[in-house]
């Protein structure tokens, strides 16, 4: 089928020819045949790149350009939600009936907004939990949704994000009964069952645009699921390794999946030994100047020092400790073809798009505290191993898992490399999970008796997959609990949200932790320092990641808690009569011990030394205090303890910033981060009104500070720079840049 046969404008068929396609891939086929163009519900499992987007993409403009609709598109994450704008931004020189062009927006920053601007837009992307949050506030323009896509559908399985995906969808459907659905998905065994609840036909294929070959590796021999083989030379003792030198010297490159952060560190270490040998002259030299923009980027660690060491051997590590910056260059970098190797864990396979010929999956098993090991299910390997093969570039993609004997290699081929992926469970049926959307769904006007809460948990995929009866029980707890702390009333028989109760909902938090905030602030801890709310938020069920302290590091930890006891909002547990609770005190005191040291200006190479927090792990941690706190500061007004907003506010700002607060002004300035603020305070400029007085050659000087930023500091603080100085200025500039390259 070609794209100029669809019945769709011309205007969109000219956009897509002119991305190069011209042709639909067989299972775009089969969703035009079922109807996606004709507002027919569906759910699409087919391999990844098999091109899903392109359907959603013909529905939406479908919507917009004949029918004056809107779409909603879900992804599960931030990243994923940034790459879907940037496809759709193509569409946006069309013109609509109206006469305007297509507007593409995307929302996915902070929870506790309706963000009535959106309403302008005609495709709106976001993350799940964004648009929970948008749902709970009711924003209006929801209701002018006439098509919802839903990617990663899978993700229902996932215990973490399933839910928020599922209550979206069933509020979607309640709110919107006539919107057109589209669900996105990795095949699943039960695909069926998953469009069955969303009232939608199911398509599922095992087509892939690049034939996928997948096998285990023994030794230096790798067998095929179609019975080819394949020999390779073994120049090393690490199969994996000479893998990706197999496959590098046919110009290609390896995707590596390792089971830990660890692991992927160390065979990145192990590979870029001899992936180095491989590499021509100028790709050295590309490769250094992407060393140099890691280094560049963020502040300096031993982290972005080995990697950017490991890059300039074509070679890097991907995990969820580095910092955002420092992953997409990586990814860019990869897309292009300069970096030969990446070893990452298996967060990668359910993110960004990216591509390779080879994936080789090189442990199958994984460590979870608790657990012990365990074999990874189906559908993550099948996520993994379909990464492999680039399409427009590769004929082939291949995907091996590495076998240390015979026997092993039968078994992976066998529960592997043979077998369909798991079925697809939901994970809402759990009591942590449901508060919140219990709450949320009174709160913000869904149901106003106990009958309508359970009838809509009655039409959630759990409620579909397991008897509905099972879920009941549940709610009636968590009903009492929300009633004996005031979040919910009952006036005449019917059940309505508090104001303490609607502002959680708003606010995004789970009930639990709004216990937590409250009695903690209304506690009368007899000394309220920055410990004392930092362990607040630390204490609550809503703090991501949890830190474990090390062993090596107890002893410390265990001082600290002793110096602050006076400050904790509660008590400490006794180690002796409750070792548990007393353990997970630790690691909310080490929780409140990083962010602490993190506004008291703590390097990130010293947090990843002395707490060993990861620059990745700190960010998250940053973003979740920040939340907290501001919640916090919003429960504060309720609470009738205004006393301590001054104090919230503040200690806001710090962790947001990283600084003490003599550096607040200074970081308020545009390009000034807590680094630079330090300096420009050392130097003895410490408000705002010293820069105003301060000359400009001044700036210049200090380190870290060029003149163009210079220039843009004092345009902020409403000074002015004459024209004969900015003509020195850059004469000087150009002249020690002269300098520089010449030594
Ligand atoms: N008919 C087509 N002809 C050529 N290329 C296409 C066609 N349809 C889609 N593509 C391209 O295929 C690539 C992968 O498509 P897409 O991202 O939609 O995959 P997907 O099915 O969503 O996979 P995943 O499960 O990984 O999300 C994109 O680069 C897209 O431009
Ligand atoms: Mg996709």
């Amino acid at each position: 089928m070609k794209i100029e046969d669809l019945q769709i404008p011309d205007s969109v068929k000219q956009v897509i020819v002119d991305s190069g396609i011209n042709e639909l891939y067989p299972p775009q086929v089969e969703a035009i045949r079922s109807g996606a163009l004709e507002e027919r519900n569906l759910v699409l499992a087919s391999p990844t790149a098999s091109g899903k987007t392109l359907i959603a993409e013909l529905c939406t403009l479908k919507h917009i350009l004949e029918r004056d609709g809107k779409a909603l598109y879900l992804t599960p994450l931030r990243a994923l939600a940034s790459e879907k704008y940037q496809e759709f931004r193509k569409y946006t020189g069309i013109k609509k009936r109206s006469g305007r062009r297509i507007r593409v927006g995307i929302s996915t920053g902070d929870y506790d907004r309706s963000d009535p601007w959106l309403g302008r837009y005609d495709v709106i992307i976001t993350t799940n939990e964004k648009a929970d949050s948008l749902l709970r506030h009711r924003a209006r323009w929801m209701n002018d949704i006439s098509l919802v896509v839903a990617d990663e559908v899978h993700l229902l399985n996932d215990g973490d994000r399933g839910p928020t995906l599922e209550v979206v969808l069933a509020r979607l459907m309640q709110v919107n009964p006539d919107a057109q659905l589209l669900a996105l998905s990795a095949t699943v065994r039960n695909a069926v069952e998953a469009a069955e609840w969303l009232k939608a036909e199911s398509i599922t294929t095992d087509w892939r645009p690049v034939v996928l070959k997948e096998g285990v590796f023994l030794h230096d021999e790798a067998q095929f699921k179609d019975g080819g083989a394949l020999k390779i030379q073994k120049p090393t003792e690490n199969p994996t390794v000479n893998l990706a030198l197999h496959i590098i010297k046919s110009g290609g490159q390896a995707l590596i999946f390792a089971s830990t952060r660890r692991n992927s560190v160390s065979l990145a270490k192990k590979t870029a030994l001899s992936v180095v040998t491989v590499l021509s002259k100028p790709m050295k030299r590309a490769l250094s100047r992407i060393a140099s923009r890691i280094l560049a980027t963020g502040e300096r660690t031993r982290i972005s020092e080995l990697l950017a060491r490991l890059v300039k051997q074509g070679t890097a590590f991907h995990h969820a400790g580095l910092g955002g910056g420092h992953r997409r260059i990586i990814e860019e970098a990869f897309r292009e073809g300069k970096i030969k190797v990446i070893c990452a864990t298996p967060t990668l396979a359910f993110g960004v798009n990216l591509p390779a010929r080879m994936v080789v999956i090189h442990d199958y098993r994984r460590y979870e505290s608790g657990y012990g090991y365990y074999p990874i299910p189906i559908l993550e390997y099948k996520q993994m191993a379909g990464r492999a093969g680039r399409p427009k570039y590769d004929k082939i993609g291949e995907a091996l898992l590495i076998a240390k004997t015979a026997d092993e290699q039968d078994y992976l081929m066998e529960s592997y490399v043979l077998s369909e992926p798991e079925r697809i469970w939901s994970k809402l049926g759990v009591e942590r999970v449901l508060r919140a959307h219990v709450l949320s769904t009174i709160a913000a006007d869904f149901a106003h008796t106990e009958q309508g809460i359970y009838e809509f948990f009655g039409k959630t995929f759990y409620a579909h997959q397991y008897d509905p009866r099972a879920i009941k029980g549940i709610i009636t707890k968590i009903l009492k609990f929300l009633y004996e702390e005031k979040m919910i009333g009952v006036s005449g028989g019917s059940l309505f949200a508090t104001k303490f109760g609607r502002r959680i909902s708003e606010l995004y938090i789970d009930p639990v932790s709004a216990v937590v905030i409250r009695d903690a602030l209304l506690s009368r801890a007899p000394k309220r320092t920055d410990i004392s709310f930092l362990h607040m938020i630390a204490h609550t069920p809503d703090m991501f990641p949890k830190l474990r302290p090390y062993s090596r590091e107890m002893d410390d930890l265990e001082l600290f808690v002793d110096e602050h006891r006076e400050e904790f909002t509660i008590e400490v547990p006794d180690e002796w009569s409750d070792r548990i609770t007393y353990e997970e005190f630790l690691g909310e005191a080490k929780v409140a011990w990083v962010l602490d040291a993190w506004i008291e200006e703590t390097t990130e190479d010293k947090t990843i030394e002395k707490f060993h927090v990861q620059p990745g792990d700190l960010y998250r941690l940053i973003s979740t205090a920040r939340w907290l706190l501001y919640a916090s500061h919003e429960l504060v007004r309720l609470l009738n303890s205004k006393d301590l907003q001054p104090h919230l506010s503040e200690l806001t700002a710090r962790v947001e910033k990283g600084v003490k607060a003599e550096l607040l002004p200074l970081v308020r300035l545009e390009r000034v981060g807590r680094v630079r603020a330090r300096v420009l305070h050392n130097a003895g400029l410490k408000t705002i009104a010293d820069l105003k007085r301060a000359p400009v050659d001044k700036l210049v000087g200090l380190p870290l500070i060029g003149t163009k930023l210079a220039k843009k500091i004092k345009e902020q603080v409403g000074g002015f720079v004459r024209a004969d100085d900015w003509k020195k200025l850059k004469k000087d500039e150009a002249a020690k840049q002269k300098a520089l390259t010449e030594y």
